[in-house]
């Protein structure tokens, strides 16, 4: 009998790599960031074609703001152009595009292009693109736990679901797969509730690289692990959620 190899409902990836890659070419960081939005739209696409149906990438991390001036408010910038670029046409291809952080510290000009992103393409359920922008792990057991007292909550009922449900990924399953690219073998502050029990995939592969062919790779790796979630035999997939 044909059995088709185990597919990550949902793929988690820290976008890494840009600034060297454009190094390498002597060219300016910036032009590493740019070609990083085009392979997040192939990856985007390729993921679509793979049918699975969530995506979330690290965009910028609460810790990012220490980079310079300079090259914050080129990636500030960035978003702007590349919701303006694209969009249109990935809401097109029915994509859901949904914004994972701290909203307060981002422009007026950056937060209304990312409620644009989401407004475009609310309708859509192909893929949910969730981009985490100003997000850190931290914030989000932070602001789980602020608004979870907020509405009153009581500690008989906080339990593993109910905190999920304030948890910023609440939308989407836990990420069956987390993909570093840029050769760094560290979490770097994502998803560090949601990753629980994520299969860790590690390329060297700078962001700018990132193709098809690569998400082959991360995706046969994934086929051949053995998920247990504590038990000793393999799981039946999909994963158990807390939610
Ligand atoms: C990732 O690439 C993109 C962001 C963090 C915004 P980097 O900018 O960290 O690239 P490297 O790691 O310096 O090569
Ligand atoms: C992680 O990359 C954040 C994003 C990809 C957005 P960094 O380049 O900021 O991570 P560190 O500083 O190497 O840990
Ligand atoms: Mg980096």
């Amino acid at each position: 009998m044909m059995t088709s190899a185990p597919m990550p409902r949902h793929v988690a990836i820290v976008m890494d790599g840009n600034g060297r890659w454009a190094a390498r070419r002597h060219m300016p960081r910036s032009f590493g960031h740019e070609q990083g939005v085009e392979a997040l739209v192939r990856t985007v696409r390729a993921c679509v074609v793979r049918g699975i149906p969530y995506l979330t990438v690290f965009a910028f991390s609460s810790e990012n703001w220490k980079r310079p001036e300079e090259e914050v408010s080129g990636l500030m910038n960035l978003v702007l152009v590349a919701v303006s670029r694209y969009v249109r046409r990935l809401a097109e291809e029915g994509v859901r595009i949904c914004i994972v952080g701290d909203r307060s510290r981002v422009s007026e000009k950056v937060r209304a292009s990312w409620q644009e992103a989401e407004d475009a393409t609310r309708h859509n359920s192909r893929l949910v693109l969730s981009v985490a922008f100003n997000y850190g792990g931290r914030w989000d057991m932070v602001q789980a736990c602020r608004r979870l007292i907020e509405e009153g909550v009581s500690p008989e009922q906080v339990d593993e679901a109910t905190v999920a449900r304030y948890m910023a990924l609440h939308h989407a399953p836990d990420p069956d797969l987390f993909i570093r690219t840029g050769g760094e073998l560290r979490i770097s502050n994502f998803l560090l509730w949601q990753a629980a029990y994520s299969e860790l995939y590690f390329t060297d592969c700078l962001w700018p690289d990132f193709d098809e062919a690569e998400l082959d790779r991360a995706l046969a790796a994934y086929a051949a692990r053995e998920r247990r979630f504590g038990d000793v035999r393999p799981a039946v997939e999909p994963a158990p959620q807390a939610a």
